[in-house]
């Protein structure tokens, strides 16, 4: 993809639906999507979060994209350009420019975490999890949390490797390795899975996450199930609407999203499944929160034919697919810098990593020499970001978008870019007009302490 005034578009709907996946398969699936569900209940956790998924998620995702591709142009001059042809106020653009701060926010404690996957590539190769028990790999990830260095090392490494390719903007090479990263995480997955098949209990973790209890089911998890499904999409800031903008007219935007939508929660389910097999077969807590992932995996890694290599390339895969989606975070903030500040593309990548990069700094101290210092409602650094971007900014920037396309936007117009049957329009405007709004005002409104 080419980032430059004049607009190109995608080779192929291929290579949308590539770029689009790649920033919706990251971090959300692999370590956030499994902690929550542990952190959050299980099954009453999953079945929201899949309600989330069909009915707010996917329609948005959709509205999102016909934005971008009518659009044509970055979030903020998008919107505004849209708001002129609908004749509403040009205030809209300013849903696009706190979408771009969102991601730069998202970015803050992404590129943390993207540091611990850089560190576990680290760990795997040199075989630090070689027969490792529970309590070891706890131990290890501890040690990781507690050295403040340690983290700001891989979490600059990360920041770089972002920002080197945004600075270039050539992430069409990366968008066609996609191609083969992608299934390859699924190959991968699926030998881990065969793994905590054979050694873990299967049975338990099937029933944790899909034995459906709804008297489990709190305002919580809804508030969170709802957070994650914008963010596991990458819905409700302005990324998937950037992706947009290139894509190709002929292509159906419908199809395009149904795909994503599953291959992102299919994704995230497996490793949930995986490693839910091996935290019970291990005696290990379920709520142990976001250091999750980094203390049951390396015990399957440690114990099976071939772990290190195997872990090794997981972690490899795992930092891939945080990286493609970093990208996207920081992508609506440098086209605005080059389209509307005149910013040559490297120096607006430049200032935008080094400010990320300075808020990772907060977030990584919040691991240590920060844990108890509060921020807001007893959340430290990191937990803030986390909760103000998931459960806040990103619904609410979804709302936005739907509200813009389904009471300002002309029907015409919107029925243009999604060329859908009678049928199928009519579902997603009754989705997208009344089903997310509602769904999504409700949350807020239980957020605010109005309804209880
Ligand atoms: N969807 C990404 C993930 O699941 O890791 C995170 C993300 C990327 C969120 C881009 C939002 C976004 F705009």
């Amino acid at each position: 993809m080419s980032q430059h005034a004049e607009r190109s578009h995608w080779g192929s709907r291929w290579s949308f639906m590539l770029a689009t996946a790649g920033s919706a398969i990251g971090l959300g699936n692999i370590w956030k999507l499994p902690y929550m569900i542990g952190v959050n209940g299980g099954s009453a956790f999953v079945l929201v979060f899949l309600l989330c998924i069909f009915f707010v998620g996917i329609p948005l995702m959709m509205t999102e994209i016909l934005l971008g591709r009518r659009a044509q142009k970055n979030p903020f001059n998008g919107m505004q350009a849209l708001a002129a042809e609908a004749r509403v106020s040009r205030s809209w653009k300013y849903l696009g420019g706190v979408g771009m701060i969102t991601g730069l926010l998202i970015l803050g404690f992404y590129s943390v975490i993207g540091g611990w996957v850089l560190s576990y590539i680290y760990y795997a190769a040199v075989g630090t999890f070689t027969e490792i028990n529970g309590a070891q790999s706890t131990a290890n990830f501890n040690a990781l949390l507690a050295s403040p260095l340690t983290l700001l090392f891989w979490h600059t490494f990360f920041m770089l490797l972002t920002m080197g390719v945004v600075a270039r903007g050539v992430n069409s090479g990366l968008e066609k390795a996609n191609n083969i990263l992608i299934p390859a995480l699924f190959m991968i997955l699926l030998i881990l899975l065969g793994y905590s098949m054979s050694v873990g209990d299967m049975h338990l973790a099937a029933q944790f996450m899909f034995n459906p209890d709804f008297g489990k089911i709190t305002p919580v998890s809804v508030l969170s199930a709802l957070g994650h499904a914008f963010f596991s999409l990458s819905l409700g800031m302005g990324s998937v609407m950037v992706y947009g903008s290139y894509l190709q007219r002929n292509v159906s935007i419908a199809c395009t999203t149904i795909y994503i939508a599953l291959i992102d929660t299919a994704l995230g389910l497996l490793v949930g499944l995986a490693i839910y097999a091996l935290v019970f077969a291990n005696h290990l807590p379920v709520a142990s929160g976001p250091g999750l992932i980094f203390q049951t995996l390396p015990i399957a890694f440690g114990h099976m034919p071939a772990g290190s290599f195997i872990g090794t390339l997981f972690f490899i895969l795992v930092a891939f697919a945080a990286w493609t989606s970093s990208i996207s975070l920081v992508e609506p903030a440098t086209a605005w810098l080059v389209e509307n500040k005149e910013m040559k593309r490297s120096s607006a990548a430049w200032l935008i990593g080094i400010t990320v990069w300075l808020l990772g700094v907060t977030v990584l101290l919040s691991f240590n020499e920060w844990k108890g210092i509060d921020i807001i409602f007893g959340l430290n650094v990191f937990e803030t970001l986390d909760k103000l971007t998931s459960t806040i900014l990103l619904p609410l920037g979804g709302l936005f978008m739907a509200i813009f396309a389904g009471y300002f936007m002309r029907k015409t117009h919107v029925q243009e870019e999604l060329n859908l049957s009678n049928r199928a329009f009519d579902l997603w405007r009754f989705t997208n007009n009344i089903v997310a709004p509602i769904a999504i005002g409700a949350v807020f409104l239980y957020l605010f302490g109005v309804i209880h």
